[in-house]
């Protein structure tokens, strides 16, 4: 905590004055910066309330407002130059390229939203899922969806049937929109197959998707099968559209649902958290331009799959709503070989690059050989989001990728949070930054840390981060479950009775001397794998798909790339013995039932799990035997069993768990 801040020189102290009179008067009077910072988008009609906070933590932004974030966009876009830029440069796996231009795009959402509309009977506030790979087609199913009204809700390519299938359930979603496949790491998906798998699990639990729509990705010529009445190609459909087709924005309620993005909680079952049609579009867009300082010749490339809101919000909404150019990619970071990005970047002449901790870590492993084969000169802003990154990892970036003249923008903020909170705003200015800190919150978020006991951390004390005020581009609420959210969210610090309401993004942070940020990881049973958020309920409920599974406990562990990676303990039912096969089989049925993301490093046997007396799981014990670190201070462990008890069962865990190892070598 006692890094130095980085010397980007004298001229760069007087920012964080700057930007603190921002904040001041964002934070001061909300309203009225809300209110004027809303004006510069395109509305059907104003609102008549900035903020209607009558029945939180239900909280509405730009009530009686009016819009389509397709106008801002793209129709904006129709009548200036930015319709003849590039909007994506996209690259196949395989080195197919197409290049997309605002106008393409346009011409491309009406069409996709003709059909949705017309062939496939998508109304306002229907859920339309979208399952699909990195391909453009991606981009304009968000759109075209957006346009007509509908709600889309993205499940990532790489998840399983199943978890297609309980995201499909949950939203009662009629519509699904697919690809035949795509390429990675040189071998051909087949994701229609995984579709179909999803839509039967669904259609089992009483959900019937109606319609499927079947996008063909360019030269792969997959043979899928094709449900009569149900699955439609796309571009068999468009080409009977006029290329000038015009599809009339379908005006939205700024309160109205834009999109459900599932994502992992501490119980099994995925959380549908929906974001608003004008509150995020108000804030991402504000956002964007304060952590990105768009300028018009910018060449972003944020490496993220659309399937996740990094995606949602860096690679689709917000650059869209600044007319910026992007790069879109189809398959893995590191293929063929450790610098196809840093090729693309030299090729793109990318300026904004924007990825997570994990890749960075991943491209350092590789050596810096890969990197120095390139040209990275047109680089100006490197960005980080997803995990805390590493004060070596941030000084790599810095050095090696960033030619020690680019600032890092380390970006903290959530599913939930719409866009960046916590990031260095070389939108307004650039404060000196240290490497391991998101810095200070950007305008109109009012971030703190709180200790145990709900009270402000003092400087360099550990404690949770917490938003208190509400922002545009908070979650509106959690799809179909308003206990789940009020719960989740607003439990922990909030005074209802005296009409206080704290938003608990589940993190831990430290605030520095100097008034910095630093976020430390998740504060419940979350982990936080490569980026991506696993609940260790869903990854357990997995395991015990496995027939020889009783029982399961999932707790984290370090990894050097990873961050962290998910560790089972596994207890076997009567006639089942440990086994490195079995050992192989249950990590299979995690991969098939949840996603590759979610596979256990290693999964070791047990007679029995560490748990307290009303039968909760010891995880920190369990954390502490598997990394082989002290168990640390245990009075504050569980509550309900004694010091003892727990000295107790730590040991008899750890015996258990070296016989585990013992059995698996062959040594038992
Ligand atoms: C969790 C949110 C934000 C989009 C991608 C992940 C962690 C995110 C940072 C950061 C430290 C970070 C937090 C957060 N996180 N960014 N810059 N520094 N931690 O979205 O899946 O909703 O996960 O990611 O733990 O709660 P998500």
């Amino acid at each position: 905590m006692t890094e130095q801040a980085l010397p980007f020189g004298e001229k760069y102290y007087p920012a964080i004055k700057k930007l603190m009179e921002i904040r001041r008067r964002s934070l001061e009077d909300p309203i009225s910066f809300w209110d004027e910072k809303a004006r510069e988008l395109i509305w059907f009609r104003y609102w008549d309330k900035v903020l209607d906070d009558s029945n939180p933590p239900f909280f509405k932004w730009f009530v009686g407002g009016v819009t389509n974030i397709t106008v801002n966009a793209l129709d904006k876009w129709m009548k200036t130059d930015v319709k003849n830029k590039v909007a994506y440069y996209w690259e196949g796996e395989p080195g197919d390229r197409r290049v997309i231009s605002y106008a393409d795009l346009y011409r491309e959402v009406n069409r996709m939203a003709k059909v949705l509309r017309e062939d496939l009977g998508v109304k306002p506030d229907d859920r339309v899922v979208i399952y699909m790979p990195m391909i453009p087609e991606l981009p304009v199913a968000l759109l075209a969806t957006a346009r007509i009204g509908g709600i889309h809700s993205v499940v990532f390519s790489g998840f399983s049937p199943k978890a297609l299938a309980d995201r499909i359930v949950d939203a009662k979603a009629k519509v699904l929109i697919t690809a035949d496949g795509y390429y990675r790491r040189g071998k051909v998906i087949n994701l229609k197959r995984n579709a179909d798998e999803g839509v039967r699990i669904a259609a089992e639990q009483g959900v019937e998707v109606e319609k499927v729509l079947v996008v063909r990705r360019g030269g792969l010529d997959l043979d899928v099968e094709m449900k009569e009445g149900r699955d439609f190609f796309y571009d068999e459909l468009a080409k009977k559209i006029p290329d000038n087709v015009y599809v009339p924005p379908e005006p939205r309620k700024s309160e109205d649902v834009l999109f459900i993005l599932y994502s992992s909680g501490t119980t099994g079952k995925p959380k549908g958290i929906m974001h608003s049609v004008g509150g995020y579009m108000v804030w991402v867009y504000w956002s964007f331009k304060w952590t990105w300082d768009p300028r018009p010749d910018d060449i972003m490339w944020t490496l993220a799959d659309i399937g996740w809101i990094t995606g949602h919000t860096y690679i689709v909404y917000a650059p869209l709503m600044h007319g910026m150019t992007n790069v879109m990619y189809e398959g893995a970071p590191d293929y063929p070989a450790p610098d196809r990005v840093w090729e693309m970047v030299e090729r793109y002449r990318v300026t904004i690059f924007y990825t997570s901790p994990t890749a960075i870590r991943l491209f350092r492993k590789y050596g810096d050989e890969w990197v120095k084969k390139h040209d990275l000169s047109s680089i100006r802003l490197l960005g980080s989001v997803g995990e805390p990154i590493n004060p070596d990892v941030w000084k790599w970036y810095y050095e090696v990728i960033g030619r020690g003249e680019t600032p890092i923008v380390d970006t903290w903020w959530q599913t939930e949070t719409g866009a960046a909170m916590i990031a260095p705003a070389p939108g307004i200015a650039l404060v000196p930054l240290k490497p391991g800190s998101a810095t200070f919150p950007l305008p109109g978020v009012d971030a703190d840390v709180f200790n145990d006991r709900g009270e402000p951390a003092k400087p360099g004390e550990k404690g949770y981060i917490v938003i208190k005020k509400p922002w545009p581009g908070m979650l509106i609420g959690l799809w179909g479950d308003p206990q789940r959210y009020i719960r989740t969210y607003w439990q922990r610090f909030s005074k209802p009775d005296q009409g206080v309401w704290i938003y608990y993004p589940a993190d831990y942070a430290v605030k520095d001397e100097d008034g910095y940020f630093w976020l430390l990881g998740r504060a419940d049973e979350v982990l936080n794998v490569a980026g991506h958020r696993l609940g260790t309920t869903e990854i357990e409920d997995a395991i015990l798909h496995h027939p020889a599974v009783a029982e399961a406990a999932v707790v984290g562990i370090p990894d050097p790339v990873k961050g962290e990676v998910p560790l089972a303990v596994v207890v076997l039912r009567e006639g089942y013995r440990p086994s490195r096969e079995l050992e192989e089989e249950i990590k299979k049925v995690v991969r098939e039932v949840l996603s590759p993301i979610a596979v256990p490093a290693r999964v070791l046997f047990v007679n029995k799990l560490p748990k307290t007396r009303s039968g909760k799981i010891m995880r920190r014990l369990i954390k502490a035997v598997a990394t082989g670190a002290p168990l640390g201070d245990v009075s504050t462990l569980e509550d309900e069993a004694s010091v003892e008890e727990i000295k107790r069962a730590w040991e008899e865990f750890k015996r258990a768990i070296e016989e585990s190892e013992r059995i698996l070598r062959g040594e038992a």
